[in-house]
């Protein structure tokens, strides 16, 4: 395959996916009402013991298999090949999820733009704004939607190299440098900064519970984006002699700085202008924060801008990574061209991204089994495609990838020992832990 990544490209593409719309109103709210630190403490622990177990598992199937998921699992299971190729179609949960995803970056988009305008001054005024766009205003969900998605659609078309590597490669920095602007004019307003920093880092043992727990670990899978192909196919692309260790670690690194970055900001307009501490999701992005933004004036617009721009990337930066996997399948399987390829998804994306516009537009409401199909969507991948991918993919490499294979790919950056823990933990630990959390979410 000649179309790879550079090092660095990888490093950016993997973290480009990992840091999401989960990093802005997910992970500082769960950090927030959960205890803090503790709970800061509890993710960490759970991230290394179990997500980065399974992750590195990810990552060997992709580089061991070096092409699409399918004929991965394919060329590393000789024995039952055409049982375990079917592993490899979880990547259509990466389908599914961008089609509800690309939808909400399009509100993001709408917000973006919204920023140089007057902003609503109050949640009242700010709620029904973000009500009507979903419910009533048909045509902007609809053009929004429409633009984000040839934007993603635009970039997976010029493959990883001249695509996916170039998009990662500004908008991952310029996120970062559009956070630390905001951060810094955060740690002016000291008041709120200091309440923002005690309210994520102050621990509170006596919060974390078995639920508590299972929400981490359950975060830590959505927020590396497991369990639907798109860390091996990636990985298929990585340059020889990459240390997959460090690599990793830098993505986890800086995922979770991102989002002890983003809570900070958040959470520091939060306790100044008085917003809601325990709202999450759209409530805190689109309603919280936008009239706090308000109260600062033409700063409040510049600072609005920054904030809904660094989500556009963030947002984006995830959708190519759930698009590319059944993008390479179809490549390889249909052998024709990645244009071609992407015409086919993008139909299938355009329809069910439309039904999900439905499911919020008053007039149809669209639902299945008397839910939005929106919530739909949300919930097969999230907690039920996501979870079972990733402990099938962990058993595949536990009990069915040959361990020498694995050990050659791993010698060069961790010992035996090291090996043999990783192992272990990989087989018997991380596939009953996945499980927890499924039958917890299942049964919540
Ligand atoms: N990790 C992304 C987030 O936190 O928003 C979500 C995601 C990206 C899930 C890519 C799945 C995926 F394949």
């Amino acid at each position: 395959m000649t179309d790879k990544f550079s090092k660095i490209g990888f490093v950016l593409a993997m973290a480009g996916s990992a840091v999401g719309l989960g990093n802005a109103w997910k992970f500082p709210t769960m950090v927030g009402n959960n205890g803090g630190s503790a709970f800061i403490v509890i993710y960490l622990l759970l991230t290394f013991f179990v997500a980065f177990v399974a992750f590195l598992a990810e990552l060997s199937i992709g580089k061991l298999g070096e092409t699409d998921p399918v004929h991965s699992f394919e060329k590393l299971a000789p024995k039952y090949k055409k049982q375990w190729s079917l592993a490899g179609f979880f990547m259509i949960g990466g389908i599914l999820i961008a089609s509800f995803y690309l939808l909400v970056i399009g509100w993001i988009l709408k917000y973006v733009m919204l920023s140089f305008y007057k902003l609503p001054t109050t949640t009242q005024e700010a709620g029904k704004a973000f009500n009507s766009l979903i419910s009533n205003e048909f045509f902007n969900s609809f053009l929004c939607f429409s633009v984000v998605f040839l934007m993603v659609f635009f970039v997976v078309s010029k493959g990883i190299k001249s695509g996916i590597e170039k998009l990662n490669f500004w908008m991952m920095p310029s996120l970062f440098i559009l956070l630390i602007i905001m951060l810094a004019y955060s740690l002016s307003i000291s008041d709120g900064f200091i309440k923002a920093a005690s309210f994520l880092f102050v621990p509170d043992f006596s919060k974390i519970t078995p639920d508590i727990i299972l929400q981490a670990l359950g975060l830590a899978f959505f927020s590396l984006s497991m369990g639907v192909c798109t860390v091996p196919t990636y990985a298929a692309s990585l340059p020889d002699g990459t240390n997959l260790v460090k690599s990793t670690l830098s993505i986890i690194a800086i995922n979770i700085l991102v989002g002890i970055m983003m809570g900070l900001v958040v959470f520091t307009f939060v306790f100044e202008y008085g917003g809601d501490t325990t709202q999450g999701g759209p409530g805190l992005i689109f309603v919280s924060l936008a009239t706090l933004f308000a109260k600062l004036g033409i700063i409040g617009n510049i600072l609005s801008f920054m904030f809904f721009i660094s989500l556009l990337f963030a947002g984006i930066t995830s959708a190519v990574s759930m698009i590319e996997p059944f993008t390479f399948y179809l490549i390889n399987k249909l052998k024709i061209s990645r244009k071609r390829a992407l015409l086919y998804i993008a139909c299938f994306v355009y329809i069910l991204g439309f039904m999900c516009i439905l499911s919020f537009y008053e007039p149809t409401s669209f639902k299945v089994f008397g839910n939005p199909f929106f919530d739909i969507l949300d919930y097969l991948t999230s907690n039920i495609i996501m979870p079972i991918g990733a402990i099938v993919f962990s058993f595949f490499v536990g009990f069915v990838v040959k361990k020498d294979g694995l050990y050659i790919l791993f010698s060069s950056f961790m010992n035996k020992t090291f090996f043999e823990i990783w192992y272990f933990l990989l087989r018997f630990v991380t596939p009953v832990a996945i499980l927890l959390i499924m039958i917890y979410q299942i049964y919540k």
